[in-house]
């Protein structure tokens, strides 16, 4: 375990005892910005959120990608809790994609985004990857957010993806979350 990991497990499990008492009771999204920024290799062919019924809103994308076979994914996922404006808050990640598919427990909180990420996606096998990506009508729910217990807020989640140690694209999702 490096060090960042281990720094990530630390606040992870600080906050978990903080709010051991507050749990997710509503969640959903609030907006979705994609940006791809090597568009020769890949980009949106859509990026949008539709609202089903109140706390039911609909994300969806699709990642065209134009070099396949990629061998090599990278990822950074920083998370963002809104004050004043958006703050950093808990948890910034920076992971090898193709390594943490192989050995999804060892980062817990990818772990905990992926397992309902898998459901709606197609991303769900190891590297390469050498089809779109596709993400479809993902719906956020409470009981997903179990393990991670987090205060009512508004919450930004920007994922940056890489590939070959360049970074590719820029998805930023943003989250209103009630206990
Ligand atoms: C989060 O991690 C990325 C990549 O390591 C870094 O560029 C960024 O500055 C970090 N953010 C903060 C707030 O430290
Ligand atoms: C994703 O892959 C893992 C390992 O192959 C498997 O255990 C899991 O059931 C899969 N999930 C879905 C939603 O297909
Ligand atoms: C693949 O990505 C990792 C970072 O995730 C990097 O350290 C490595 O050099 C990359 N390999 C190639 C061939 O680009």
């Amino acid at each position: 375990m490096c060090c960042s990991q281990a720094f990530t497990l630390l606040t992870f499990l600080l906050v978990f005892h903080l709010h051991t008492i507050q749990c997710v009771s509503r969640i959903k999204f609030t907006n979705l910005q994609c940006v791809a920024l090597d568009k020769p290799f890949a980009d949106f062919a859509y990026c949008k959120l539709k609202a089903l019924a109140r706390d039911k809103v609909a994300l969806s994308l699709r990642v065209k990608l134009f070099q396949v076979p990629v061998n090599n994914v990278s990822l950074n996922v920083e998370s963002f809790k809104k004050y004043n404006g958006y703050r950093p808050y808990l948890v910034n990640v920076t992971t090898n994609f193709c390594d943490f598919l192989r050995h999804k427990k060892r980062l817990a909180f990818l772990d905990i985004i992926f397992q309902f990420l898998e459901k709606y996606s197609n991303i769900n096998h190891t590297c390469p990857f050498d089809h779109d990506i596709i993400v479809d009508k993902l719906i956020l729910m409470p009981k997903y957010f179990s393990m991670l217990p987090v205060p009512a807020g508004e919450y930004r989640l920007r994922i940056v993806v890489g590939a070959y140690n360049d970074w590719k694209a820029v998805v930023n999702i943003f989250v209103q979350i009630w206990e």
